[in-house]
């Protein structure tokens, strides 16, 4: 299947595969949705063994991305948001928390998977200006350059980028510093980088078993160290607290005493003249 909305680089296809687990799927069953198969299920359980607190890991990524954006929108002005590798819809979507705070705020969704396209479709198209859009992360270009990315985003206003829990499922052959200077060039000043990303960095095992579950899946699972996920944001600048775990990125309130270590890094990031 090829969304209408879908890329022009036939290179990329969209086709729905239900024979091996798929990323978005597999986040929403840790997440306590409905929007999977018994594939994405067993991967999931398997994911679970062996890192048992993923979980809370997700709901914690979760939080960090509803801080981040209302930072962005409340205290950075952001008025425009490119949300790339949005997942399957999962309240508050990223709309909701934005125009919460600023109802003119215009997003554009974008991501690989068919199924993630035709969910969000339903659920948030018929929003005034919002659009989702089926195109590959990996061709940043076909991203930048879509019909329904520029009807929404005006590159010449700052835009907020995210790329939350999306960049560990890009192997370093395909060259994610790249793709992800290619994004952030085409944003003016005033812009920002929202970026969560997975890492082995705190557990002893650095989580190797249950990132290899991901080879049966649509995508495999990249974990990368503080250094290399640092490097996502080129010559931004970090706002406080920097890149962190994303339990301790300005939480609302203190994390919760017994809370696991999560494997998760997540920061914010300006671009400044
Ligand atoms: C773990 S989910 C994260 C969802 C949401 N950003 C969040 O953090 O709650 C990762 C999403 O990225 C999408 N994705 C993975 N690789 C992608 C790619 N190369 N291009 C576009 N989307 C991609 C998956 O389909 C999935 O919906």
């Amino acid at each position: 299947m090829k969304s209408p909305r879908g890329g022009d680089s036939e290179a990329q296809s969209f086709e729905i595969d239900t024979s091996k687990p798929h990323p978005a799927r597999m986040y929403d069953y840790f997440l306590g949705g409905k929007d999977n198969y018994e594939v994405d299920q067993e991967a999931a359980e398997k994911f679970i063994q062996a890192a048992p607190e993923v979980r809370v890991g997700v709901r914690a990524n979760r939080g960090f991305m509803h801080r981040a954006v209302r930072h962005v929108v409340a205290e950075g002005g952001i008025r425009q948001i490119l949300d790339i590798g949005t997942g399957l819809p999962t309240e508050p979507n990223v709309h909701q928390i934005a125009r919460a705070i600023a109802p003119e705020t215009r997003i554009a969704y974008v991501d690989n998977d068919p199924i993630v396209s035709a969910h969000s479709l339903a659920l948030i198209d018929d929003e005034a200006d919002t659009s989702v859009v089926l195109a590959d992360l990996r061709d940043p270009r076909g991203v930048l350059d879509h019909p329904e990315v520029r009807k929404i985003i005006d590159f010449d206003q700052p835009v907020a980028l995210m790329l939350v829990a999306i960049l560990h499922f890009v192997t370093e052959a395909e060259d994610p510093n790249a793709v992800v200077a290619a994004l952030r060039d085409a944003l003016p000043t005033g812009s920002y980088l929202i970026l969560s990303h997975a890492t082995g960095d705190v557990h002893e095992d650095g989580r190797k078993d249950a990132a290899a579950v991901y080879k049966t899946a649509t995508a495999s699972m990249n974990p990368r160290t503080r250094a290399q996920v640092l490097d996502f944001f080129g010559d931004f600048t970090l706002v406080d607290p920097g890149l962190v775990l994303v339990p301790d990125w300005r939480p609302d309130e203190p994390v919760r005493p017994g809370t696991p270590p999560i494997g998760i890094y997540g920061g914010v990031a300006r671009k400044d003249a």
